[in-house]
This record gives C-alpha cells, structure tokens and sequence, in this order.
C-alpha cells in the first residue's frame, strides 16, 4: 500500500495512520496535543469571548431540524461554528479538521462529505447521559470529534469525563476518557454509546460530526 501511495505522490502520515487503525480495530482513538497550546488558548478565548456575547443556546436533543431541550438529558450550551465566517482561532482549527478529512477519504475512502461543529460549554452541574450521536432524521453521522478547550491545569477532580461504553466479547466495558486541553477524541458515532459525566467547574469543547451522503 505505502509504495502505491508514494507512486500516486502522496505522502504517509503516522498521526493519522494511528487514528484509522485506533478506528478500524476499537472504534474510537485519543489523541492527546492534536492541536497545540497556542491553538487550544485562542480557541478557548474564541468560546469565551462567544459566551461572553450570549450567543450560545441551550443544546437541543435531536438536530437543527429537530429539537427539544431536555434538561434532565444534557446541560451544555452550545454555538454552531460556522467555516465560511470563521476567525483565525477557527480557521486554524479548520485547516486541521480539513487535512484530517481530506487524508481519511484518500486512504480509507470513508466519504465523508459533509462536516458540522459546535462549541458546546457544560456550565458547572450539568452532564449528558447517555446517547448514541445518531437521529432519527438523520444516520449520515459518520465519525463523532471531540475536541477539549479547558485550562491547562484542568483536574480529574473537576468532572466532565467523557465515558465511551465499549464492548469486550458481549462484556460492556466503560472507558473513561478526562477532558483534557488540546486532547482529541474520535469515534463511530452509529456504533459507541456514551456520555459526559457531571461537571464540577466549567467545562469547554468543540464537538462535531464527519458525515457520509
Ligand atoms: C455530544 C457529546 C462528548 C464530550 O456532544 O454529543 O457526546 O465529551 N460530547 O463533550
Ligand atoms: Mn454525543
């Protein structure tokens, strides 16, 4: 395979082999530092400054087309991003998201074609039991991205773990997954139900989808 890559000029790229191999064999991968500090810092200024203008709403369950608030299921608040209008902090965030997509359609020919992503902030108290990220109006969510913005010395004490429920041979197993800064996590979105346990202090994020047709 690589020798027919080199042929066609393209070049192999061992962060993102990980992440489809993480993918194919347990469905989900954790990559820590994808972006970096700076990145993760103008991000988080992006959110907050976002939050600041109360341009967030309460998260809906279902999608834009569909949607309920239901308290007792999540908390968070969030913000649509939008690429077109996007500044720096997102353009960066975007580049990364598009080479990313561009590589996993050349190599595992997943076809994504569509992307959605929000900045979503779980006030303190609030958590979001536990879901499959796929609706009834619409299975074309391919790949769940969750990407953290909380400050460097964020603590496991602080809650907001994110809980994948694995399956090991028919036996569930919980992988519990802290929210720390600049750490990814991807996942198959019609295959691992999961959920954010309770905050403790307010946590922040970038959430989205790669969908197929
Ligand atoms: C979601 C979600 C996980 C997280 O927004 O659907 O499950 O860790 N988020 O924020
Ligand atoms: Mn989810």
């Amino acid at each position: 395979m690589a020798q027919l890559f080199e042929a066609l000029g393209f070049v192999e790229n061992p962060l993102y082999e990980r992440i489809i191999d993480d993918i194919s064999k347990q469905k989900f991968t954790i990559i820590d530092n994808f972006f970096s500090e700076e990145e993760v810092n103008a991000l988080r200024a992006s959110i907050l400054d976002k939050y600041e203008e109360d341009a967030f709403k309460k998260a809906a369950i279902g999608n834009k087309f569909d949607e309920v608030i239901v308290k007792s299921i999540r908390g968070d608040v969030i913000l649509w991003m939008d690429e077109v209008v996007s500044n720096p902090a997102e353009k960066l965030f975007f580049n990364k998201i598009n080479d990313l997509v561009d590589y996993l359609n050349k190599t595992c020919f997943l076809g994504i074609l569509y992307k959605e992503f929000h900045y979503a902030i779980y006030p303190k108290s609030t958590f979001y039991k536990r879901h499959l990220d796929t609706f009834k109006n619409d299975d074309r969510r391919k790949l769940s991205f969750v990407c953290y913005l909380n400050h460097e010395d964020w603590q496991p004490e602080n809650g907001g773990e994110l809980v994948l429920y694995l399956d090991d041979n028919g036996q569930e197993v919980e992988k519990v997954i802290y929210p720390f800064p600049g750490r990814v996590v991807i996942f198959e979105s019609q295959i691992l139900e999961h959920e954010v346990r309770p905050v403790n202090t307010k946590r922040l994020s970038i959430t989205g989808w790669l969908k197929t047709r």
